[in-house]
């Protein structure tokens, strides 16, 4: 695989090349605004990986396939300084193998943030709503086993909110958001959870209404600032940046080869970006 031996050289770390952030659709778009917020001087580029969306179903082998074909596509356009898999699925079912096959990339991935539910459970009882690759991942019982071994762990596969958040969000009623939340929250509030963590990125969408459905005694956490202060530190790190021209308006990417369905580009005015095309 000729991407693996490209390697990360300081040029590129201190100049403007891209962070390249990567989801299997258009929920790692609120992580990047985050990252863009907090460094504005930075490039940034974007992949919705449409084609083999949704990740969520899919095998860890068949996840690692579509997200190594996605950063080799990267590194052959752009050449990113840093990658963020803005993903919980993409990172617990393929990081550590991204990492091995493509040594010389930095990646930055999004695990769900069991540590601080943890730490901040009352009751010991966190419910954890994600896709089913992620509540079955070898990777997600080990996170428990070593930051919330002693609580009860409510796991709650939701593809229909990750359909529904890709396909329908902006042209959505406020009733049906509710409704395709519902059975999430039911079962929470069986639970008696006193936690929830958003593990999943296109969830993020429906904070407002999971918090609001939820009430208030329950608090709900998601990583997008635990990802964000991750990027930061590895950016700083990589030194001070050389003179560049002042950032690009950042590029929505979407992959396969046919035309982009409308919401993208709601997507992308929505958070400021270019809908760039097809890679
Ligand atoms: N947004 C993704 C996650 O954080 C994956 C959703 C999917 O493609 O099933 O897990």
């Amino acid at each position: 695989m000729p991407a693996a031996i490209l390697t990360n050289s300081s040029d590129k770390v201190r100049s403007g090349a891209p962070i390249a952030f990567l989801d299997s659709g258009v929920g790692g778009l609120p992580y990047l605004q985050w990252v863009r917020v907090h460094l504005p001087e930075e490039n940034f580029i974007y992949l919705a990986d449409r084609e083999h969306f949704p990740y969520g179903p899919k095998s860890p082998d068949k996840v690692f396939s579509a997200v190594a074909g996605c950063v080799e596509k990267f590194i052959t356009a752009f050449a990113p300084k840093l990658f963020v898999l803005a993903c919980n699925t993409a990172s617990v079912s393929a990081l550590e193998r991204l990492r091995r096959t493509f040594p010389a990339q930095t990646f930055v991935g999004t695990v769900p943030a069991v540590k601080p539910a943890a730490e901040c459970s009352k009751n010991k009882r966190i419910g954890v709503l994600a896709t089913n690759a992620t509540v079955h991942a070898h990777y997600f019982d080990s996170l428990i086993e070593t930051f919330a071994s002693g609580c009860t762990i409510i796991r709650v596969p939701g593809p229909d909110i990750v359909n529904f958040v890709e396909k329908k969000f902006f042209t959505a009623a406020p009733e049906e958001k509710l409704r395709v939340i519902a059975a999430a929250v039911n079962r929470f509030r069986e639970e008696g959870v006193d936690t929830v963590v958003l593990a999943c990125t296109h969830f993020l969408y429906l904070y407002p209404e999971i918090h609001a459905e939820l009430g208030g005694g329950v608090r709900l956490i998601d990583s997008r600032e635990g990802v964000g202060r991750r990027v930061i530190n590895i950016v700083s790190s990589f030194g001070p940046r050389a003179q560049a021209p002042a950032p690009r308006i950042p590029g929505l990417y979407l992959s396969g080869g046919w035309s982009p369905e409308p919401q993208y580009a709601f997507f992308a005015e929505y958070f400021s970006l270019e809908l760039a095309g097809t890679l």
